[in-house]
């Protein structure tokens, strides 16, 4: 039988890839946290292509996606990013990753780098991806969507201690920020927008804990 596609898509911070990676431990399927893709460019960008102004240089950016490999490793029962051979699970996190990824992702050319590399990645089924432009644009034909929703009070609560977790020194209120000011430019850039799909599910999770939205996710997938 084919296993399902399925797409998470949702505002920052609401456990699109916790849910989903627990998921597909559950039902076997592979997943994948493409907002890790957009990290990984950022990180390379932040260490390569930095102009004499101090910020991102995008048109240097562009002209090096040849030097970026992106892959995906199984480490355990996980899998994790490695940026040209080196793992970097924990960099991609970093406040200054944060501050400057939705700069990276609202470029047509890194959407369009990396759109025939997810799409591929989903090729076989059996796949439970998360983003934010999964549902609307990489997998339109998933056989489940999901969006995801939660209060910014919620959101920032977890996002923080998700940070405290990896070691990184912030604060909730630069938390605060950084998740309202993404979820604006990933909202309205031009291309692949954060959006909800016409047929996807809402979920706002603001009330519920990470297995009851687990749960209910997983009482969905029973129809397939
Ligand atoms: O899910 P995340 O917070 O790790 O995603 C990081 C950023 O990447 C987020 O601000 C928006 C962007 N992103 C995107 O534009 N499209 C995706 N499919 C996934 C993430």
């Amino acid at each position: 039988m084919r296993k399902p596609v399925i797409a998470i898509d949702g505002y920052s911070s609401t456990g699109k890839s916790s849910i989903s990676k627990i998921i597909a431990q559950k039902l076997g399927l592979v997943h994948l946290d493409t907002g890790a893709l957009y990290r990984g460019i950022t990180y390379f960008a932040l260490n390569h292509c930095i102009g004499e102004d101090g910020q991102i240089n995008l048109s240097d950016l562009f002209s090096r996606f040849k030097e970026i490999q992106l892959e995906f490793k199984p480490i355990d029962t996980e899998l994790v990013m490695f940026l040209n051979g080196q793992d970097v699970a924990k960099e991609i996190r970093s406040n200054e990753v944060n501050e400057n990824v939705s700069l990276i992702a609202r470029q047509k050319e890194v959407r369009d780098f990396l759109l025939d590399a997810q799409r591929k990645m989903a090729e076989k089924g059996g796949v439970i991806m998360d983003g934010r432009d999964i549902g609307t644009v990489i997998l339109p034909n998933a056989d489940f969507k999901f969006f995801l929703t939660a209060s910014v009070e919620e959101r920032t609560k977890r996002r923080y201690l998700e940070l405290k977790g990896l070691g990184i020194k912030t604060d909730e209120n630069t938390v605060r920020e950084n998740l309202i000011s993404r979820d604006k430019t990933d909202s309205e850039r031009e291309v692949a927008p954060l959006k909800k799909a016409d047929d996807a599910i809402v979920i706002d999770n603001s009330l519920f804990t990470k297995q009851e939205t687990i749960d209910l996710i997983l009482s969905y997938l029973k129809t397939f």
